[in-house]
């Protein structure tokens, strides 16, 4: 019988959430929308921006764009997510940044010894543990988070997406190793998790990136019903989908 240690019943295991049957789904048939993905590697082509913000009302396809355009350039989509109405797992902030820093583990080599390594000390002193596990081929299987409080998002996403990234840029800075071109964020109908989550919700933890230490490699391409998301001063170049082209 194998032993399990109780800190590591107690951890989270760091696991994406499934979207590729959403995926599917939305980009059966799907056929024209070219202007949104030009004006979207524009925007990846020009430095500055972070966040990339496709609003437009009900059904016109915002989530179709999205979902197209995970397949189309899922070189440089690092992590996305959907947010789904009545899906409470779907729209929790902490659930999300997990489901991306899994993503971002998977995707960018070494993101897994960046996180446990950026980890900040008074966090540790709380008794935030990180637990990398490996298998005999030395293949890394799994992050565990050991007492993470998911009452307070903010840490979370400093721990799981923020304090990992600009490590990692450190990192390749001292090796002198090149940096991904774009690490593209992806998240689909931010208005969903805005009107069913309270302060904290993703909106308002992506504002608190909008000025931070971030390397410039890092995007985010959103979606959102027109709505007021709150925090709009973050999203500085908006693109309108509409029903006719
Ligand atoms: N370019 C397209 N070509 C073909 N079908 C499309 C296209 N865009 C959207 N659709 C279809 O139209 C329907 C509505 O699209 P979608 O769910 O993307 O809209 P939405 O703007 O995200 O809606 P909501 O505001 O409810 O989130 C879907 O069934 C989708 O597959
Ligand atoms: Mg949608």
């Amino acid at each position: 019988m194998t032993m399990v240690s109780s800190a590591t019943k107690s951890a989270t295991n760091l696991a994406a959430i499934a979207f590729e049957d959403d995926i599917k789904r939305l980009t059966k048939d799907f056929s024209g929308r070219e202007w949104v993905f030009r004006d979207i590697d524009d925007w990846l082509n020009k430095k500055g921006n972070r966040f990339f913000l496709l609003t437009g009302g009900p059904g016109v396809g915002k989530s179709a764009i999205a979902a197209r355009l995970i397949q189309i350039r899922h070189n440089i989509i690092t992590a996305y997510h959907f947010c789904r109405g009545g899906d409470v797992e779907t729209v929790r902030p902490g659930r999300i940044l997990r489901s991306l820093a899994a993503q971002l583990a998977e995707k960018l080599p070494d993101y897994r010894e960046a996180l446990a390594n950026s980890i900040k000390p008074e966090l540790l002193q709380v008794g935030v543990k990180i637990d990398i596990k490996s298998v005999v081929n030395s293949k890394i299987v799994g992050v565990y988070i050991e007492k993470l409080n998911p009452s307070d998002p903010e840490d979370e996403l400093d721990i799981l997406i923020r304090a990992p990234l600009v490590e990692l840029q450190k990192r390749y800075i001292e090796r002198q190793q090149e940096p991904p071109q774009l690490a593209v964020i992806l998240i689909d109908s931010l208005d969903e998790a805005v009107t069913t989550t309270g302060d904290k919700n993703i909106v308002s933890l992506l504002a608190k990136l909008y000025k931070s230490d971030l390397p410039d490699w890092v995007r985010f391409i959103l979606t959102s019903l027109t709505i007021h998301l709150g925090n709009e001063c973050i999203f500085s170049k908006g693109v309108k989908a509409n029903e006719n082209s």
